[in-house]
C-alpha cells in the first residue's frame, strides 16, 4: 500500500518508494527536506553545502540511468540558486569565432567545477560534445537559445571534416531559473545562441572519465534537417 506524502513544498512522494529507495536517494531526500526547510531561494553557499555531499554519494554510478539520476539531483538542488558571487576573473570561453563569451571561475565546488558564463548580445558557443564530463546548466539571467544532439550515426568518433548525423532532442529558450542537462549518454552535444540582452549562468560539469587526448569536438549542424519529423540533421565534425 502505498501513502501520498509532501517531502518539500509542493513535491509529493509515495512513501513505499521513499522508504525502499537506495540509501543516496534517502539522504537525497533528507537534503532536500533541510534544503527547502531553509528558505525558498537559496545562496550560492547553501547550495555548495547541500551539493557537495549529495554529488560525492551519487557520482559513482555514471550508468546512464545513474547519471540522469545525479544530474537531476544536482538541478533540484541548482533551481534555488538565485545570485552567485562575481568570478575573480573573467576569460574568453575559446569556444566562439566571436569575442564576447566569457567564464569565470565559481570556488567551492568539490567533486565538480562550476563555471560563470556570460555571452554578450548575440553571441554564441558553438555546438560542442562533452566526451568526459557531465553538465548541468542554471540560467542565471537574460535569454540563450540552448540545443542538444546526440550523435545517430554509428561511427561516432571526433574526425575533423567528418560529416555524421545527429538528432536534436533539445531546442530550448534558457532564461533565468531555466535548466538544461548534458550527460555523456544523453544531449551530450550542446551550443547556445544569445539573445538581444545577452545571457548568463552556470555550468555545474563533473568529470567521470580521463580527458581525452583530442580537442573539443566542435560540429557544424546543417540549417535544413535531412528528417524534419526525427530532427535528423547532417553535420560536420570541426576543430
Ligand atoms: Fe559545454
Amino acid at each position: 500500500m502505498t501513502e501520498e506524502v509532501e517531502i518539500a513544498d509542493g513535491i509529493f512522494a509515495k512513501r513505499r518508494e521513499f522508504i525502499v529507495g537506495s540509501a543516496a536517494s534517502v539522504a537525497f531526500l533528507n537534503l532536500v527536506n533541510t534544503f527547502a526547510a531553509a528558505q525558498d531561494s537559496s545562496t550560492y553557499q547553501q547550495f555548495l553545502d547541500a551539493a557537495n555531499p549529495l554529488a560525492k554519494s551519487l557520482i559513482g554510478d555514471t550508468s546512464t540511468a545513474g547519471q540522469d539520476e545525479y544530474l537531476h539531483s544536482i538541478a533540484a538542488l541548482a533551481a534555488h540558486i538565485d545570485a552567485v558571487p562575481d568570478p575573480a576573473a573573467w576569460n574568453d570561453s575559446t569556444q566562439s569565432f566571436t569575442p564576447g563569451t566569457e567564464i569565470g571561475f565559481t570556488p567551492g565546488g568539490e567533486s565538480f567545477t562550476v563555471l560563470h558564463w556570460r555571452l554578450a548580445p548575440n553571441t554564441e558557443i558553438r555546438l560542442h560534445r562533452h566526451d568526459y564530463g557531465n553538465v548541468v546548466t542554471l540560467g542565471l539571467g537574460g535569454e540563450a537559445r540552448v540545443r542538444n544532439f546526440e550523435v545517430v550515426s554509428e561511427d561516432r568518433d571526433y574526425v575533423p571534416g567528418n560529416i555524421v548525423r545527429i538528432r536534436k532532442t533539445v531546442d530550448q529558450q534558457l532564461t533565468k531559473g531555466n535548466i538544461n542537462l548534458v550527460s555523456l549518454d544523453r544531449n551530450n552535444i550542446h551550443g547556445f545562441i544569445a539573445g538581444p540582452e545577452g545571457a548568463h549562468g552556470l555550468d555545474i560539469t563533473t568529470r567521470l572519465k580521463p580527458r581525452p587526448e583530442h580537442g573539443t569536438p566542435y560540429l557544424g549542424v546543417r540549417d535544413e534537417a535531412l528528417d524534419d519529423v526525427r530532427q535528423i540533421y547532417e553535420a560536420e565534425w570541426q576543430e
